[in-house]
């Protein structure tokens, strides 16, 4: 395999191929690195001020880096002629149709990637996965390179794949920061010589900014497994707190009290306890059903339930926390204004994929409430195609006849019933909780599925709360 590596080319530029790989072009000014995607509009706003991921930090490192070594194109043959190592980042989104329906992840991005650089491919490269696959994705990434490539370069040298597993563990909305500092960084290989010169190359490129120490290389299979195991774990302490709130809605215990004793424990550790209307994102969901399909297809029947707890945990979340707006305001919400702050899947990021508040207001627009949702950072249409039923003729027209977008949270709430705070938006700290209450429908309720809010402020001012765990 190659051992210096010059350029690099990253297939996907999505919320993991761009930010990575803009960070990887600041810290090592030597190396030439080229973003490439099919979508032409993507690449566009890459190279235009309006970067279509938004996550803080990344507009100044791509500014700084676009143009000098850091590029952005849709020509992905020349982008892969012209490197020594590949990341594969396109999306692997759970099946929606076939075999593994609903469970299993969809491959067939990454499999057009692998045939594309076999097939255009005229020198030695180094391919590593950085999408998140299931274990042993690289054994058919390797016969389809074996099978699919020409065997000789331009000097009639032999051409030889090496795949490496790199799996990406950043979160949005904290990514860079993520990137410049991981916790570790997990580089899977083959046993073998040439598998861990490989390794040792990409090992390289990392130690321009991150310690030898936190770098961690395994075999192929179990960094593979590691990155769905860690999107589980994590998961999982969500799923857990989250059922303990039901229990502490059900006593009178504060689920942030419980949390905080149980962190104590540094067995058990104060992060990612924080007790929500449920969790989203792009990633748990799709990685833990990945989990269980795999689990199914090894004959782990009970493995398999073991995690899809997990998920089921999460839906119950979300459907408690909109009952419990339903029965509390006087079992309808029928022509109800409902304000709904925050939409995107946590706080300081666009996306959308997955949020809570996406099922939310879907129950909230069954029970035909009038619905109208702030975010800073989502765009109207991302809000109007996630609210809209796929396949239901007239849907998009039906939509806009009963959600409204605001400008801000305070026109969200004028006149409303009640405020739902679905994302932990910091700005939402910080609202004229009075001010809202003057100009809102009496009684005035507030449903905090994110507990950032301080309740008893809230019913000095005459709101009624609810807060995600916390008792009548
Ligand atoms: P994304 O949908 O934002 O980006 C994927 C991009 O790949 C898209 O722009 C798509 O057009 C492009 N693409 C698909 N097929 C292609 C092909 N054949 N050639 C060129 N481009 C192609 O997805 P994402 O959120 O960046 O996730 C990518 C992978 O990383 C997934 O496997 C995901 O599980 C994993 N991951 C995501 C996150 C996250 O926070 N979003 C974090 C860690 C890991
Ligand atoms: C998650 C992981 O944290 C990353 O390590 C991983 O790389 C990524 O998935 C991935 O593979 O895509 P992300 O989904 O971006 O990152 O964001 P998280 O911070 O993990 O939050 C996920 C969801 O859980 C959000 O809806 C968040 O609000 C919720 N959450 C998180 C809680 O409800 N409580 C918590 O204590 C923490």
């Amino acid at each position: 395999p190659p051992t210096k590596v010059r350029t690099i080319c990253c297939i996907g530029a999505g919320y993991v191929g761009g930010p990575t790989c803009s960070v990887i072009a600041l810290k090592c000014p030597h190396i030439k690195v080229i973003i490439v995607d099919v979508n032409p509009d993507r690449i566009n706003a890459w190279n235009s001020d309006d970067l279509p991921v938004f996550e803080p930090g990344l507009d100044e490192i791509v500014k700084q880096c676009r143009g000098k070594n850091l590029f952005f194109s849709t020509d992905i043959d020349e982008a892969i002629r012209q490197s020594e190592l590949v990341f594969v980042s396109v999306n692997t989104p759970t099946k929606t149709s076939g075999m593994g329906k609903g469970f299993a992840a969809d491959l067939h991005y990454v499999e057009a990637s692998t045939r594309r650089i076999a097939s255009v491919a005229t020198s030695s490269k180094i391919i590593v996965e950085k999408s998140t696959v299931p274990c042993r994705t690289a054994a058919s990434m390797r016969t389809i390179l074996d099978a699919n490539s020409n065997s000789v370069d331009e000097d009639g040298s032999p051409i030889s794949f090496q795949i490496l597993s790199n799996p990406e563990f950043l979160a949005e909305g904290t990514a860079i920061r993520d990137l410049l500092n991981p916790d570790r960084v997990l580089i899977g290989s083959l046993d073998t010589k040439e598998g861990k010169m490989a390794a040792g190359a990409l090992r390289e490129i990392y130690e321009n900014w991150v310690d030898g120490s936190k770098i961690y290389e395994t075999g192929l299979w179990s960094s593979e497994l590691s990155k769905l195991a860690a999107n589980a774990l994590l998961a999982q302490r969500i799923s857990s707190i989250n059922s303990l709130s039901a229990i502490c809605e059900a006593t009178g215990a504060d689920v942030d009290e419980v949390a905080h004793a149980c962190g104590l424990d540094k067995r058990i550790g104060d992060r990612f306890l924080k007790a929500s209307v449920g969790f989203g994102g792009s990633c748990f969901q799709k990685d833990i059903l990945n989990l269980v399909y795999l689990s199914e297809s090894l004959g782990l029947k009970e493995v398999a339930d073991y995690w899809q707890q997990v998920i089921t945990m999460n839906e119950y979340s979300k459907s408690r926390f909109a009952k419990k707006v339903v029965q509390t305001l006087f079992n309808t919400i029928t022509m109800k204004k409902v304000a709904v702050l925050g939409f995107a899947f946590k706080k300081d990021t666009g996306d959308t994929r997955e949020s809570a508040a996406i099922t939310l207001c879907r129950y909230f627009r069954q029970e035909r409430a009038l619905i109208s949702i702030y975010d800073p950072k989502v765009s109207n249409n991302q809000i109007y195609l996630d609210m809209t039923e796929p396949g239901v003729i007239d849907d998009g027209a039906a939509v806009r006849s009963q959600v409204a977008i605001c400008d801000n949270a305070e026109d969200a709430c004028r006149d409303a019933e009640a405020v739902v705070i679905c994302t932990e938006w910091d700005e939402f700290r910080q609202l004229d909780w009075q001010r809202i209450y003057g100009r809102m429908k009496k009684p005035a309720f507030v449903f905090d599925g994110r507990g950032i809010t301080d309740a008893n402020k809230l019913r000095s001012l005459g709101f009624r709360v609810h807060t995600v765990g916390k008792g009548p």
